[in-house]
């Protein structure tokens, strides 16, 4: 099955969960597009929810669609959170941001009662930092000292080219040959001065819905 085929399969199972009455948080990403499209099928079938979009870019498709959004300020508390990710380990840890909307991502999964994440098979790995590097969002003032204290930690970072986040920042990718240890690393970047957060998602995933070629697979946290 291709690629597409898996995600949009991802995105309509977690659309399930949704119920009226929540409050949603909206990820963002091509993956996410999916789950946007059956959400505003539902809505317009009378299912009664608030999204809170993670970007301007899932702002613009929600609002599409048809879905009533808002703000964390007049929801601090989000019922379930459906997003992306392009890297998922074995404990559900994750790397996420190749969209670059990793810091209100991150903001909106905290915030979040749930958080469930659809990808398709090709996103797992054994261990993060295989196949993506670590997108570091980093204030402009100064970003060059930034990236000189981010290389002592990996291999290279890039500044990612012709790109402003919605916070009005940039976006350095940190690769790395592997990452043993995120917890640590996830903590040690963020202690640099400069940096705002970066996409290590660790220990916050309830439920991963995987696309695979011969169906459906989910798999939860400490099961
Ligand atoms: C957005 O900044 C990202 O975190 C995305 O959620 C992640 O990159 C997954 O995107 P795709 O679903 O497009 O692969």
């Amino acid at each position: 099955m291709e690629t597409e085929k898996l995600k949009q399969l991802a995105a309509e199972q977690a659309v399930e969960e949704v119920e009226s009455g929540m409050i949603v948080g909206l990820g963002t990403g091509s993956t996410i597009y999916y789950a946007l499209l059956k959400l505003g099928e539902k809505v317009r079938s009378g299912l009664d929810i608030i999204g809170i979009p993670t970007s301007k870019q899932t702002e613009e498709i929600a609002t599409q669609q048809g879905i009533s959004l808002s703000t964390l300020g007049e929801h601090p508390v989000i019922d379930l959170t459906i997003d992306g990710a392009d890297e998922v380990n074995p404990t559900l840890d994750l790397i996420k941001g190749a969209g670059g909307a990793l810091v209100r991502e991150k903001i909106i999964a905290h915030a979040s009662k749930r958080l469930i994440i659809i990808i398709d098979e090709g996103k797992r790995v054994e261990q993060l930092g295989s196949n993506f590097p670590v997108p570091v969002e980093v204030v402009p003032f100064g970003w060059g000292s930034t990236q000189l204290a981010l290389n002592e930690i990996c291999r290279d970072s890039t500044l990612r080219s012709d790109f402003v986040s919605d916070n009005g920042n940039y976006i350095l990718d940190c690769a790395f040959d592997g990452i043993p240890d995120p917890v640590t690393v996830e903590s040690i970047i963020n202690n640099i001065p400069g940096v705002v957060d970066n996409g290590l998602f660790i220990n916050r995933t309830d439920q991963v819905i995987i696309g695979t070629a011969s169906g459906i697979q989910i798999l939860k946290r400490g099961e």
